[in-house]
Order: structure tokens, then sequence, then C-alpha cells
């Protein structure tokens, strides 16, 4: 795995503006990079999947929409992708998937996302029920510098109930939301078992969101599984009241993008939620940066999730290496085995 990405980024870094040329770029290539019509079809789009979203062979889904949705939204959630799969990496840097399933993959993104992270992919699966996007996924797919990507097997069905493939690496990003509630445990069953190494399931950094993966961990867990990351440990979620568990990733903003999105800035910053679920052996980081790290004069205070528990932790000058971590640590980063030791402050 010598080619994997040495400092995947997981979470918005000012200094670090995550770069999502590869298919960015593709995307101009093959659809061109005008921005005209395209901010009313990203309204259209979202207003469509504010009601429910468009079903198999829906027509109302037009190439225009599918169009928006490469412009304004994939660089986004690829940027999401490249940081939850970095994040699973750290943790198993022995582990080289073969076989992926993307579940609702849209265009493809987290498929992208995962031959970037994971060049040992050598065979894909994507389950996607529009075949706007199926056709733009296609197309893409063919500009992959990854055989599996441009080789990807394409499914027009539902991901209630995708075909018979088991993979190692499943990932279902930013689809869940868009099942029933009722529906959500059957089909995360499903996904559990159409899983021979790590599940992963993105949403939005939304209270809703974190509350839809905080049941899905939970039905996990009573699976056997163990989560690999974000979670230091299996144990019950210490996250309560109105406080979420999410992260952020820095995506840079095309002049088209700003434009569909009516936007100034040349970044914006994507909050996601997610969780990895694993067959494999435990793997957990010591603990979890949860929050921008905030830098004082003489030390570093820093949320932290370390199980059992959510707390503050303040990392002063004198201890030399933790200093040395603390200053250059972001949110979503792992905390070095020891790095917290020694001084702790509850909330
Ligand atoms: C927000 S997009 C996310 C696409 C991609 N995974 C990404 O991260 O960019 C959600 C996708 O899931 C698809 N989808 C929603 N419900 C689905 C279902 N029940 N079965 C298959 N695909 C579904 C939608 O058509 C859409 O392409």
């Amino acid at each position: 795995m010598s080619s994997r990405p040495s400092a995947v980024p997981s979470a918005a870094r000012s200094d670090e503006v995550v770069r999502t040329l590869d298919l960015v770029a593709a995307v101009a290539q093959e659809f061109g990079d005008r921005s005209r019509g395209l901010a009313d079809a990203y309204q259209e789009l979202s207003d469509l999947y504010r009601t429910g979203g468009a079903t198999p062979g829906d027509a109302r889904l037009t190439r225009e929409h599918v169009h928006a949705y490469l412009v304004a939204r994939m660089p986004a959630t690829l940027a999401v992708g490249r940081a939850v799969f970095g994040a699973v990496a750290a943790r198993r840097p022995e582990w080289g998937p073969a076989t992926l399933l993307d579940l609702g993959a849209g265009p493809g993104t987290a498929t992208w996302a995962a031959a970037e992270v994971f060049p040992s992919l050598t065979a894909v699966t994507c389950v996607e029920q529009a075949t706007a996007m199926i056709d733009a996924g296609r197309q893409l797919a063919r500009r992959s510098a990854s055989s599996a990507v441009r080789d990807a097997q394409w499914h027009r069905t539902s991901v209630a109930e995708p075909p018979e493939v088991r993979a190692d690496l499943v990932v279902a990003s930013f689809v869940l939301g868009e099942l029933p509630d009722a529906a959500i445990a059957d089909v995360v069953a499903r996904w559990w078992r159409a899983t021979l190494g790590e599940l992963v399931v993105i949403e939005p950094g939304t209270p809703a969101g974190f509350g839809r993966l905080r049941r899905v961990r939970d039905l996990l867990i009573g699976e056997g599984a163990t989560i690999t990351a974000p979670c230091p440990s299996d144990a019950a979620c210490p996250m309560a009241g109105d406080d979420w568990c999410h992260f952020a990733a820095r995506v840079a903003r095309s002049g088209v993008h700003r434009a569909v999105k009516g936007g100034e800035l040349g970044f914006e910053d994507e909050k996601f939620a997610y969780i990895s679920a694993s067959r494999q052996p435990p793997a957990h980081a010591a603990a979890r940066v949860l929050r921008a790290p905030q830098v004082r004069s003489g030390h570093i205070r820093l949320t932290v999730c370390e199980a059992p528990d959510k707390r503050e932790a303040v990392v002063a000058r004198s201890q030399k290496d933790a200093f040395r971590w603390a200053r250059k640590a972001h949110w979503g980063d792992e905390v070095p085995p020891g790095a917290l030791r020694g001084r702790r402050k509850e909330d």
C-alpha cells in the first residue's frame, strides 16, 4: 500500500484546501464548465430530493440536474469520502480491500475517493436508482486512472435490495437519510451481511445525520461489529444532550461551483458524520479530536472523545511531545497514545 496518501485530510484546514482535481477535472472535460441554467437546475434538484428523491428510471432527473450535482455537491462529498477513507486507512494501515460495493453511488463519488485511498481495489459494484446518475457515473469513470473504477459494474436498483454481492469495503455515502426511518434497521442489516471487512456509512454533519448514525452504530455493535473510526471504543456513545459528533472537510470551489451556489468564497467547509463498522479485530484510536483545538498562550485546549467519555483536555507547553503534536492537531485527528496523559480537565 505504498501509494496510499500519507496525510489524508480528516478535517477542515485553512492551510490545506482539499483538492479534488481528478474527478472535478473529469466533470469539466465531460460536461463543460458553463454555469448558465445550472443554478436553477441545482434548486430543482434540491427540491426533488426534499420531496423524496428520484425513483428508478425517474425521467424528472435530467442531465442538467446531474450536471448541477456534479458541480455543486460532488466536490464536497468527494472530499468527505477521502477524509473518511483516510481515517479508516490510518487505523488499518495493513488493510488493502480488493472489492468495493458503493450503495447509492450517485455518479460514483465514493468509488473515486476509495480508489484513491485504497489503490488495492480491483473490483467495484455501484448501486444507484437514478438512470441519469448512472449514465454520468459511467461517463466519468472512463477518465479514471483506476481500472477498478473504469470497469465498475453499475446496477440500477434500490440500496434496500442490492445485488447479491459481498465486498471487502461497503460504503453508503449520503444515502441513508433518503431512506424511510422505518426501513433503516433492515436495510443496514442487509448492508452488514454484504460486508466482508468495513461498512462505511457517511451522513451530513447535522444532528439528524448523527442521530441516524448513532442508531446504526448501536445496531451494528449488536451484530458483533467493532467501530474502526471515528470512535475510540465500542462502548456507548458519550454524546449527550444537543451535542453531536461531526467533522468538516474543506473543499475548493471552482468558478462554476461558486456561480451555481451564488457564493463568493473560494472554499467551503462540508460538515459530515460517519462510522466505519468492521468485521476485523478492533483497531481503535486512543482518542479523537472533536472540535477545532483552541490555542492559548502556553497551552492548547482540546475537546476529545476518549473512552468511555468525551472530555476537555489541556496540553501545556511544558508537556513537550504532547504540545508539539497538539500545535498541529486538527478537528477529526486521532490523538496519539499517551499524548493526553497526566492532565485532565473535566467538562
Ligand atoms: C446525495 S446523493 C449521494 C451520491 C454519492 N454517494 C455521493 O456521496 O456523492 C444520493 C444518491 O442516492 C441515490 N438513492 C437514493 N435512494 C436510493 C435507493 N433507495 N436506492 C438506490 N439509490 C438511491 C440517489 O439517486 C442519489 O444518486
